[in-house]
């Protein structure tokens, strides 16, 4: 995958997205070079940056991409995507306000984060102002986490690509990784699974799953 046309660096093994924003959000290394800021994006702190360090195929992102992110949390990853997709937006939807202020104050610095105070399992309180969204990207932490992925799937039917991190052990602590990945993904509507990335050793039992509308 050509990372570099996104925005994204690898250097001497660190991934670092390129910005003009010269702001750490949580407190990862900021490099300037010539006039654009490179921001280290750590694998241990957002998932994305994980999967490309364990060679995910493709990302869906373009510049220009509108991306509904379920589970925003204090905008971590968000900030990746926002400097990775600098012609579109990331509306950011968290439902627990303690982090939700945390993106209320990224979005005053960032002009496309939209910050979203909402529970993504009932996606018809949002879904009715934005007919934009190209890609879904879900990381929520819940055990209903495929049933919260379908709704969202239903509600924004011109989607076509998602990437949904499956967390395993808030589905259930009981049975194998492999056993719940599989009855999980059996779920899924709508969409069918191009890829699945184990996050290993980044994220235990978290996989993510690349995903495009059949
Ligand atoms: C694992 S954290 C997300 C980390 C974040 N994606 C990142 O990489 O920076 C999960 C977040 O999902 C939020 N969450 C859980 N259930 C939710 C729901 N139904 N609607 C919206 N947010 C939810 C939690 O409050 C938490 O902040």
């Amino acid at each position: 995958m050509d990372i570099a046309s996104l925005g994204i660096a690898k250097v001497h093994g660190k991934l670092y997205t390129v910005t003009k924003y010269n702001d750490s959000v949580y407190g990862e290394d900021i490099k300037r070079i010539e006039k654009a800021y490179f921001r280290e994006w750590e694998p241990k702190r957002s998932k994305i940056a994980a999967a490309i360090l364990k060679r995910v195929k493709e990302l869906p992102f373009r510049k220009n991409s509108s991306i509904l992110y379920l589970g925003a949390s204090t905008g971590t990853t968000t900030t990746h995507l926002s400097d990775i997709c600098t012609e579109g937006r990331i509306y950011a939807v968290e439902k627990a306000y303690d982090p939700f202020v945390k993106l209320i104050s990224l979005a005053e610095r960032r002009e496309n984060i939209y910050p979203i105070l909402e529970d993504a399992s009932i996606p018809e309180r949002y879904a009715f102002f934005m007919d934009n969204i190209d890609i879904i990207y879900q990381d929520v932490a819940q055990r209903n986490q495929v049933q919260i992925f379908n709704a969202n799937a239903k509600a924004f039917p011109k989607v076509k690509d998602a990437m949904l991190i499956l967390k395993i052990r808030s589905i259930s602590g009981k049975g194998s990784e492999e056993e719940i990945l599989k009855r999980e993904m059996a779920k899924i509507e709508n969409f069918r699974p191009l890829e699945v990335v184990n996050l290993q050793p980044y994220s235990k039992a978290n996989y993510l799953i690349r995903l495009k509308r059949t």
